[in-house]
């Protein structure tokens, strides 16, 4: 994942620092990086493809100078890795670096584009600046012409800036990607995490959603989305990094799922290019997959790998029309599948890319003579690199037991896979491409909007710590939801839950409805709502004690019988179970808290299951 860094000083070269400042963030991942500081009313900028290191050389042999800079390490998503699409990106006196995604940023590209802007990449991030420059040059002042750009930009974004001429200012910003103030001596820092600006101070603030900011070596300015001026506290960051890298979360799991519309953004980026909305699967030419040659489908993972797994085997099956088979890995194997000979792909989901049973059934397909690809968090995983297809989850490293951020990561990966695949199976059309790409590219900003739940969730969490069954429901792609909800539960809480089919309830299951059953049932309004709402129905009746997560339109529809409505944002039905996945991560989560649970490293579990 990318990292920012913004130094604003009196004294010191900041040049050194911001690369230090960098070298704390590797452990992101990244393939490109560059810095640029302002001194006598000029800006330099030396940015470099690869490590660190090749950034250092070059820093060597052409040194900037100046006490006011900002640096970026890149994860390469639409554009390779190389310098030109290297952050910090430039219009005119605007330079800055960027985290996130611009959803609209084709629509302003056109316009300032209209207006004279000519661009140098096929970025979103150039395009922020190109539309600060043209605040600047119609009158505004920089703040005016930052707050006037935040308002056109759609998405979730970081964002670190200098203006040349204004050699002791850096702005920043915040919309769905998080940054924090590091308050140093005699110098302001901006950074993605308190870790970034761990080596100059552990006095920290940490802006919020919607925030936005001027710094100055003795001072800072915070306003609020809408423009007023605002306080927010300042956190001294006790301990370790490993403690600064939970910057003011109570546990890793926590900031994980507020890290979502940043890491589903930085996966996203990887397969869908957003200026051409189209769906173009990383890797180059034979590693890319054919799926015109696919004729089926096994996707076999673990746990909530394999849930992921369903929740992909309804869109390659309603999208792309191929036969999907998903399996837990740990029967697959055992099970001795008879193997279709011709057109087959395997592709296996992990987190660590090391889990023995998805790794023994890879081998076991790859014995087959299946094609086998990877939805992998770990490039250089056992999984990864034993597979002939690589598709990257790019969620950063996931210290949390519980995976959150990277199931969202995983279905973003397959969401864009299933429009991949129809496409080449010439299944949707050149219009429906773009709405789906469209909608999956409106993912980070409506996680953004989901995490808004979590005083709410926060308030169910206080009964559910106190029931000792729980039961889960939802139809089609939302029944792999369900499971999920469940898994993470029970695995952090320690109370029983069940997940079900909401059709299958009458078959048995109904017989567990009491008067005080609590149930989190999973409804957006689509095609399946009415089905959906029957079977709340059937549950209300007998006294259970319903949690209905569900758009605005389906919470209207379900009238009174819910006890408690999660209202999750709308969106393209297609997307929805990536959005369900936040209120259920945050009802396990603060269900856990509730009960005192070691939430990031629960009873029994181990973050990858590397024996059968
Ligand atoms: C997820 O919350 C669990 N910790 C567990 O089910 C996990 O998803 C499973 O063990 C698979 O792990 P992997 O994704 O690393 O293969």
């Amino acid at each position: 994942m990318c990292g920012i860094i913004g130094i604003v000083g009196q004294h010191d070269d900041v040049s050194d620092k911001l690369v230090e400042a960098l070298a704390r963030l590797e452990y992101r991942g990244y393939d490109s990086a560059g810095i640029a500081t302002l001194q006598d009313q000029q800006t330099d900028r030396r940015r470099a493809a690869g490590k660190l290191s090749n950034l250092r050389a070059l820093l060597a042999a052409e040194p900037v100078n100046g006490t006011c800079g900002i640096g970026h390490t890149r994860w390469a998503t639409h554009g390779p890795p190389t310098t030109t699409n290297a952050h910090p990106h430039q219009s005119g006196p605007v330079t800055l670096v960027h985290n996130g995604i611009i959803e609209n940023f084709r629509e302003l590209r056109a316009e300032l584009g209209q207006g004279g802007h000519v661009f140098e990449t096929d970025t979103d991030t150039e395009t922020i600046a190109h539309l600060i420059h043209h605040n600047l040059k119609a009158g505004h002042q920089p703040s005016e012409a930052l707050a006037l750009a935040l308002g056109r930009l759609k998405g979730a974004f970081a964002l670190a800036i200098l203006i040349e001429g204004q050699d002791d200012m850096i702005m920043g910003a915040r919309k769905g990607s998080p940054l924090v103030i590091g308050i140093g001596n005699d110098e302001m820092l901006l950074g993605s995490d308190a870790l970034a600006v761990a080596p100059f101070t552990n006095r920290v603030i940490y802006l919020e959603e919607g925030d936005w900011c001027i710094l100055r070596p003795d001072a800072s300015e915070i306003y609020a989305e809408d423009g007023t001026a605002v306080e927010r506290p300042v956190t001294i960051v006790q301990g370790s990094a490993a403690a600064a890298e939970k910057g003011n979360y109570r546990h890793f799991m926590q900031k994980e799922i507020y890290e979502q519309p940043e890491t589903t953004a930085r996966t996203i980026g990887a397969y869908v290019d957003a200026l051409t909305q189209t769906v173009t699967l990383p890797g180059q030419n034979e590693t890319i997959i054919d799926w015109a040659s696919i004729q089926n489908l096994q996707i076999i993972a673990c746990g909530t790998a394999y849930y992921a797994g369903c929740v992909a085997e309804y869109w390659f099956e309603q999208l792309a029309g191929i036969p999907v088979k998903s399996d837990i890995a740990s029967e697959f194997r055992y099970r001795e599948p008879a193997l279709p000979a011709q057109g087959g792909l395997a592709i296996f989901i992990s987190q660590s890319g090391e889990t023995a049973d998805t790794l023994a059934a890879l081998r076991y397909c790859k014995q087959a003579g299946l094609k086998t690809a990877a939805v992998v968090n770990v490039a250089t995983s056992s999984i990864a690199r034993d597979v002939d297809f690589i598709l990257p989850t790019l969620a950063g490293p996931e210290i949390g037991v519980a995976s959150t951020k990277a199931f969202t990561a995983q279905l973003c990966a397959l969401a864009a896979c299933a429009i991949a695949a129809a496409k080449a199976r010439l299944r949707i059309d050149r219009d429906t491409e773009v709405s789906l790409t469209n909608a999956l590219n409106s993912v980070p900003r409506l996680i953004s909007d989901a995490i808004a739940l979590e005083d709410d969730i926060i308030e169910l969490s206080k009964s559910l710590s106190k029931a000792s069954d729980v039961l889960y429901l939802g139809r089609g792609p939302h029944y792999p939801i369900a499971l999920e909800g469940a898994l993470k539960l029970k695995e952090i809480s320690y109370i029983h839950a069940e997940g079900f089919a909401a059709g299958e309830l009458k078959h048995g299951p109904i017989a567990l409805v009491e008067e005080t059953t609590p149930i989190i049932f999973v409804a957006p309004d689509d095609h399946l709502f009415e089905k959906s709402l029957s079977n709340l129905e059937e549950v209300a009746a007998r006294g259970g004690q319903i949690a209905l997560i569900s758009d605005h339109a389906g919470l209207e529809k379900a009238g009174d019988s819910p006890l408690l409505k999660l209202c999750i944002p709308a969106c393209d039905p297609f997307v929805a179970p990536i959005l369900a996945a936040i209120p259920i991560q945050m009802v396990a989560y603060h269900t856990a808290v509730e009960k005192g649970t070691d939430v990031d490293q629960p009873r029994n579990l181990a973050k990858s299951v590397t024996v059968e």
